[in-house]
This record gives structure tokens, C-alpha cells and sequence, in this order.
């Protein structure tokens, strides 16, 4: 979906985009998937299968957000699998294949007859339509965007909306029949039937997308399939969350011991902050303090966890060690490398210092897993190493209390438990931090340094004009170039910081941010005045394709 910041300047607003909102164009169908096994954590689960529409996990998150929990599985898993898990409802996502296409991701008719409402989005509705003896057509003319939806008859799915009203169109095909027995709802200029129901036997479909914020009524039409048609009681929140999954940490652990790898990110500490709340004094926390956080990263995390919640937590001061490793290393991906290979030595030292620790917590989140098992054939552009990636060889139980979230939830979950705002929102940080940000040489002592400083400017002033939440991520680049300035009457030979500022939902795609002119000239003013080492900023202006967000 195009997630639209507006970032005001002087004269008004200018928009950002995220991602283009062409029609839907992945391939997610394609990837293999594992259940969360996040049954026992809901009583009632909606199902979404997955027809590799670019919205289908949006779909997933928008069910949540109506308090039922959602699975998105793969479009050919079997009615034998869907019966085991008995949901409540099943929604068809859209998709980017004709449903006339050779090879395109067919409906298995025995869904149908699950015995459990069916709501069918764009592709889904076609599928729904086509496979029950309506019409499908291929249009001359696709219908890309915003549309407006003329209802004829409400029915049971559109009961208590306006008559007109605005939708989110992504569609080539056109259905120009409701199978028989269905009543036609709704139609749109371009879409003869842009809705269908047969109430007795609980099958829906609607061609536009509810999931996305430019259909208005979009997540009342979801709550209504939801809680009208599902009888779904709505029971999903973030309390009841924390409790069942506190209760089946304790249940799980005992008396054990439980280790978890800190790294100040959202996930890692929400992860621990559960498991905390579940063994208390079992969990030991450790924090390996790379010297390559943001300025006060470490500090936060320390005061945060040691002297707020009280965790018993090993923070280990190894920039030394880090810093050794990464002398002399200016490729990116060797840098990555010795990051990852020196945190894992660290990590491994401090366990093997906990006598019986047998669980280990990690922060996997739904989307983790959903992608785990990667698209076939991707090209690697950037090995991500993160910190907290540990060798699978490591002799101890997972426990990954965040396994069935997103990211959304993580920090709803993380408000609930009491993490500081600041954690709960932090943007993404890449694990081996500031050392992919010195870019073009070794990331020295000094350079880090400097770095850190003026990000910590940037920061500060990107947070003083409100765009902190705004932005995916926000930070400074440190190429291994000096340029040529002239300060006071002389001649300075100083470093250069790049500032890059994004905009996106999920990092996939991204759009440089618009940042207002006074904004950047006073960020700009206070690096070069206040480090002496700074004589010139730049602003990155490369979206993502064809650019990265990180400049290595
Ligand atoms: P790119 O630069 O590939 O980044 O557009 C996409 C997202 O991933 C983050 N990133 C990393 N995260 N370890 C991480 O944990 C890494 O090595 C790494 N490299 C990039 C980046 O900050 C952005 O959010």
C-alpha cells in the first residue's frame, strides 16, 4: 500500500510515497511457510490464504486489528490442514495472476464447503465467482485506484453503509455475474459486480481491497464479515496475549534457566521483557555493547532494563574487541562478517558463564516467519547479520514469544509491558551498526565518533520537528572522503556527512524523504559548527529500488 507522510514544510506539505500502489504484483504464493502454531494462543483464528496478493499480509494485520487473530497460509494449503485448525472464517486474498492465466493459483472447491463463511478479495472474488458459475471477463481497461463504489442493494456484507462511497481498486479482470443463488451488492464504473453475497451459505466476495486506509469503509466492512458473519467474539488484544503467552512460558520453563541476547531493538526487548514477566529472576539478559550504538543507545538499554524493570542483565563493554576486528576492513560485507563472528564469540563466552541456562529467547516475529523460507533464487544483495543471530549449533531451546506477531503488535505488546516510548518506537537499526555507515574504509574510533555525534544531531532535530514517527529510518553517512571548505579566513580539509531520511512500510521499497529546506539547513549549520572534523553535508535523494536504504 502507498503509506502517504506528509512532512510540512514552510508553505505547506509535500507527500512522500512509499511503495508503488500498482496493481498487486508479488510472488509470495510461491514461498514455503510454517505455521506459527499460534492455535493454542487464540481461540479463534480467521485463516487468510495467500493468492501472492501485495496486500495479503495487510489483510492479516487489519483482522487482528479487529481483535480476531489471523494465520496467512500459502493458497494451496489443503482443507485437510484448514479443518485441523477449525477457523472461524476464511478470507481469499487478491492476487496477481488472471484467474484465466495458464498455471494461475486455482480455489480448491472443498474450502467451500468447510462449513465456515468464505469472504473472497479481488482475485478472490474472481476465483469465488468463476469457480460457482459466474462470469469472469479480462477488461480492455484495468481499474488502478481510487474508485467509487455505487451500492445497489447492502445485503448482509455492506449493512449500514452509505449507498455511495470511495474504494481501492487493483484489478484487470471484471466479474459481470454473481454465480447463481448470489445477490449483486455493489458496482463501480469500471466493475459491473463489485460485490456478491449468498447469505444462506455464507459465501462473500468484494472486488475492491478493504484492507488498504483508501477504502474508507473498509475495516467495517471486515469487522462486519468478521463479528456478524464469523460470530467472531473479538478476544485478540495485547493483555490477553501477554497472559496466555505467560502463562505458557512458566508452564514451559519451570524452575529452568533462561538466557536472552539484548540488543535494544524493539524485538529483542519485547521478547525479553515477556519472558521476564513470566521466570522473573531465571531470565538473565545479556547486552553486548559493540561500540557501535547510536550515542546513549547502551546506556538506555541498561537503565531501561537493569534499573527500571529490574532484569538481571550482563552488559558487556567489548568495543575494544569489535574495533580490533573491524581494523583495516573496508569491505562491506567483511565487515558484516567479522561483526557477526566477534558477537557470537562474545555472546558464547557469557553464556557458558551461566551455569544450566537451557532456553534461549529470540525475537521472531510472524513476518520472520512467513518469509523464512526466502524467495527461490533471490539474488543476496546484503547478508544481514544480525546481532542476536546465533549459530543454530548452540545446545539450547528456543523460546520465540513473538513468533505469531507483527511488528505492529510487537509494539503495542511492548507499550502494554511498560518499555519506554522511545524503545517501543525506535527506528530500525542494521546490527552491526554504525560500522556499515562509515562507508568506502575501516570504521576507526574517530571516524564512529564523529559519526555518532552528527547522527546525534540529526536525530535530535528530526525529533524536534515531529518527524521522528514519520520516517522508516533517519540517520547520517560517513564516506571515507574530505572536501575542501573554508572556515573562519582559512582553509579546512574536513570530513563529509550524508544525511539519507526514508520513507516506507517495510523496507522492501523506500522514497527519499522530503524534508523541509530549514530543517536541513539547520541540521547542516549545527554538524559543521559543532564538530570540527564536519565542513560539508549532502542529502541522499535515491529511493529504494535503485538504491539501498544503507549505503553498504
Ligand atoms: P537495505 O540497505 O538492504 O536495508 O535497503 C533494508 C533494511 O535492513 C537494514 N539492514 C540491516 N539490518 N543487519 C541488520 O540487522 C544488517 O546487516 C543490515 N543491513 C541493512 C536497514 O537498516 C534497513 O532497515
Amino acid at each position: 500500500m502507498a503509506e502517504v507522510a506528509s512532512l510540512a514544510t514552510g508553505g505547506g506539505e509535500i507527500a512522500a510515497t512509499g511503495k508503488d500502489a500498482g496493481s498487486d504484483v508479488c510472488s509470495a504464493h510461491e514461498r514455503p511457510r510454517t505455521p506459527p502454531g499460534a492455535g493454542d494462543l487464540a481461540s479463534e483464528t480467521v485463516v487468510v490464504l495467500d493468492f501472492g496478493g501485495q496486500y495479503s499480509q495487510l489483510i492479516a494485520r487489519r483482522v487482528r486489528e479487529c481483535g480476531v487473530f489471523s494465520e496467512l497460509l500459502p493458497h494451496d494449503t489443503g482443507a485437510e490442514s484448514l479443518r485441523a485448525r477449525a477457523p472461524k472464517g476464511l478470507i481469499l486474498s487478491g492476487g496477481p495472476a488472471s484467474v484465466y492465466a495458464p498455471g494461475a493459483p486455482a480455489l480448491d472447491r472443498e474450502l467451500l464447503e468447510l462449513g465456515i463463511p468464505v469472504l473472497g478479495i479481488c482475485y478472490g472474488m474472481q476465483l469465488l465467482v468463476m469457480e460457482l458459475g459466474g462470469q469472469v471477463e479480462a477488461a480492455e481497461i484495468g481499474e488502478f485506484g481510487r474508485s467509487q463504489l455505487t451500492v445497489s442493494q447492502p445485503g448482509r456484507l455492506l449493512a449500514g453503509l452509505p449507498s455511495e462511497q470511495a474504494c481501492w481498486m487493483s484489478h484487470r479482470d471484471i466479474v459481470l455475474r454473481g454465480p447463481p443463488g448470489f445477490a449483486e451488492l455493489a458496482a463501480s464504473s469500471a466493475s459491473p459486480v463489485a460485490a456478491v453475497e449468498d447469505e444462506g451459505r455464507g459465501l462473500y466476495g468484494i472486488q475492491f481491497h478493504p484492507e488498504v486506509v483508501h477504502t474508507p469503509y473498509g475495516q467495517q466492512i471486515l469487522e462486519t464479515f468478521l463479528r456478524d458473519v464469523c460470530e467472531c467474539t473479538a478476544t485478540w488484544t495485547p493483555t490477553n496475549f501477554i497472559e496466555d503467552q505467560v502463562a505458557a512460558i512458566r508452564a514451559r520453563v519451570g524452575e529452568g534457566r533462561v538466557i536472552c541476547g539484548l540488543s535494544g531493538g524493539v524485538d529483542s526487548s519485547v521478547a525479553a521483557l515477556l519472558v521476564h514477566r513470566a521466570v522473573g529472576d531465571q531470565l538473565t539478559c545479556v547486552f553486548v555493547d559493540h561500540g557501535l550504538m547510536r550515542k546513549d543507545e547502551g546506556q538506555q538499554v541498561i537503565s531501561a532494563f537493569a534499573d527500571h524493570f529490574k532484569v538481571d542483565l550482563v552488559a558487556v563493554d567489548a568495543e575494544r574487541r569489535f574495533l580490533e576486528r573491524l581494523a583495516g576492513l573496508t569491505d562491506p560485507e567483511a565487515k558484516r562478517k567479522a561483526i557477526g563472528g566477534e558477537f557470537i564469540r562474545v555472546f558464547e563466552e557469557q553464556a557458558a558463564q551461566l551455569d544450566g541456562a537451557r532456553y534461549l529467547v529470540q525475537g521472531t516475529l510472524y513476518s520472520d516467519v512467513i518469509e523464512s523460507g526466502g524467495s527461490t533464487g533471490a539474488d543476496t544483495i546484503k547478508s544481514h547479520h544480525n546481532v542476536g543471530g546465533l549459530p543454530e549449533d548452540m545446545d539450547f531451546e528456543l523460546i520465540e514469544p513473538l513468533r505469531a506477531l507483527f511488528k505492529d503488535e510487537v509494539r503495542r505488546v511492548g507499550s502494554e509491558l511498560g518499555l519506554p516510548e522511545r524503545l517501543v518506537w525506535r527506528q530500525p537499526f542494521p546490527g552491526p551498526g554504525l560500522a556499515i555507515r562509515v562507508v568506502g574504509g575501516p570504521a576507526t574510533k574517530e571516524k564512529l565518533d564523529t559519526l555518532r555525534e552528527a547522527d546525534a544531531i540529526l536525530q535530535d532535530e528530526i525529533r524536534q520537528a515531529g518527524l521522528y514517527g514519520e520516517l522508516w529510518q533517519s540517520f547520517c553517512v560517513l564516506p571515507d572522503v574530505r572536501t575542501v571548505g573554508v572556515q573562519g579566513d582559512g582553509r579546512s580539509y574536513g570530513q563529509l556527512i550524508a544525511i539519507r531520511a526514508v520513507t516506507s512500510d517495510d523496507a522492501m521499497t523506500a522514497d527519499w524523504a522530503r524534508l523541509p529546506y530549514d530543517l536541513l539547513e539547520q541540521i547542516a549549520s549545527r554538524m559543521i559548527n559543532e564538530l570540527r572534523e564536519v565542513n560539508r553535508v549532502v542529502l541522499d535523494i535515491t529511493s529504494k529500488p535503485p538504491g539501498t536504504i544503507e549505503w553498504e
